[in-house]
């Protein structure tokens, strides 16, 4: 007999009073004179479904009451004895399929998330990493559903590059020559590797985006950034999942609107998809979680200018470690109290001083500013970052001059603007800053299977 996914067990009505086949990990179990009880997971819910033994009926249950062993149990499902509205097995066959011995490290009913960090290929089988994992999944499959329905193409940029589109010298090399002392110089050294010249991991698909934006108007990548930045915070990983839109003849209160969009479709979808996970998280991690992300739909985003928050921020009489003028760049603690203590609500901090953002952003009439927002959250800080593009070649040139940048590296990208230039703006939204924010996890390593972060690579 095929078994049944526990998640199913729960959900159809039609399967009580039934011979039923589950498969799972125990739990926990639990020992009395005439019954034993172990609760089974096969990780297709957060719900741990209840087997319950007569010790009359089975000689020796001794292998099958240890936490981490692997069962395949039939029997027949009924009413819970005690739980109103669940319901358990009443065990018949219990074949073990996979030992597990006492070293089994997930001995007690809650660890540490710091010592959860120690024991990747095992935390998965938590609650909080089950509950996670599939926030993770529902959140990634209602990103493709919200471009889709919007008619975006899904474009796959590449991975390896020879273009810093950051321009801040945080990429991961990539190269197929190990250490050597043969190259008298750099360049020498670039030319012989795999492909002739230097080349690294993408911290950003925006500027290959772009040139697919240039084609098909509306488009969009999802897929994995690298940044060899080595701010070991709750809020960097070294390799995150990166959401890319890239929006031909959109200004930046159009494409500020369609960011709005994707944030509460992305809660709508949690709310909708996942009430147990949110249910779990509002518990354990961060109370009032599910009145939150209520409030976050149903209001409007704030937007604030750079100047405004400095402003702001200045007459808090708020004593910041980093000393607040402007020209200078927010640091977290700034951030979080315009998000947190100010608007109390996401916001937009739009219009920043050029000389702090990256080349390819607008340059506004002031000359002073360019049209990039940054969405700020509370808890998290900063989610998105985005921008109207420069669309003017001059000024584009100009913007990398000043910045000292090998224009030969970027041909394509600023000849984007010699053939057909037209307004256009997009946004990156980090996949793991959005989870932290839906489901109150205060760390990102903690929402990611394998986080690689600075001297890390278990
Ligand atoms: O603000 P960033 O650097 O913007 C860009 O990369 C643009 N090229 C995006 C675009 O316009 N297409 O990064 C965008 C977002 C951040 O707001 C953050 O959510 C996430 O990417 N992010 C990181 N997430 C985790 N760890 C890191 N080290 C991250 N760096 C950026």
């Amino acid at each position: 007999m095929k078994h049944i996914d526990i998640y199913k067990i729960f959900e159809d009505k039609d399967l009580l009073d039934t011979q039923v086949v589950v498969c799972g990990w125990v739990r926990t179990s639990r020992d009395s004179k005439n019954m034993a009880f172990i609760e089974l997971n096969d990780g297709t819910t957060l719900k741990h479904l209840q087997i319950v033994i007569d010790k009359a009926q089975m000689s020796d249950i001794t292998e099958f009451m240890k936490l981490g062993t692997s069962l395949k149990v039939s029997g027949k499902l009924v009413k819970s004895a005690v739980a109103q509205d669940s319901v358990e097995i009443n065990a018949e066959n219990i074949e073990v399929l996979g030992v597990c011995p006492p070293e089994y490290p997930l001995q007690k009913k809650r660890h540490t998330l710091e010592y959860l960090r120690t024991i990747p290929h095992l935390r998965v089988r938590t609650n909080t990493f089950n509950a996670v994992l599939r926030v993770r999944s529902v959140v990634s499959a209602c990103i493709h559903e919200f471009f889709q329905a919007r008619r975006f193409t899904y474009i796959h940029t590449p991975l390896i590059t020879a273009s810093d589109c950051e321009g801040a010298g945080e990429m991961f090399k990539v190269t197929t020559i190990g250490y050597s002392n043969d190259y008298k110089t750099e360049e020498d050294y670039n030319a012989d590797d795999f492909f002739g010249r230097r080349a690294a991991l993408s911290v950003s698909g925006q500027l290959e985006g772009e040139v697919a934006a240039m084609a098909l108007g509306k488009i969009y990548t999802f897929g994995p950034s690298f940044r060899a930045e080595k701010s070991n915070t709750p809020r960097h990983v070294a390799e995150f999942w990166h959401v890319e839109p890239e929006v031909a003849f959109a200004e930046l209160p159009d494409i500020i609107e369609i960011a709005e969009d994707l944030i509460k479709h992305i809660i709508n979808s949690v709310l909708e998809k996942c009430p147990q996970e949110l249910d779990f998280f509002d518990r354990l991690f961060e109370k009032g979680l599910i009145e939150k992300l209520k409030a976050v739909v149903s209001n409007d985003f704030a937007v604030m200018t750079y100047t405004e928050a400095i402003d702001v921020l200045k007459k808090s009489g708020k004593e910041f470690q980093y000393p607040v003028e402007w020209g200078c760049d927010l640091q977290t603690e700034h951030e979080r109290y315009i998000s947190e203590e100010v608007c109390k609500r996401p916001v937009f901090l739009t219009d920043y001083p050029k000389e702090i953002k990256s080349f390819y952003m607008k340059q506004n009439a002031d000359g002073k500013t360019v049209a990039a927002t940054d969405l700020l959250v509370p808890g998290v800080g900063e989610i998105i970052g985005c921008s109207e593009r420069e669309a003017d070649l001059d000024k584009l040139l100009d913007a990398m001059q000043k910045r000292g940048m090998n224009l030969q590296d970027y041909e394509h990208y600023i000849a984007l603007r010699r053939f057909g230039s037209v307004p256009h703006s997009g946004f990156g939204l980090g996949l793991e800053r959005i989870i932290m924010y839906v489901t109150g996890v205060q760390n990102i390593r903690d929402v990611i299977l394998y986080p690689r972060t600075v001297g890390n690579i278990s």
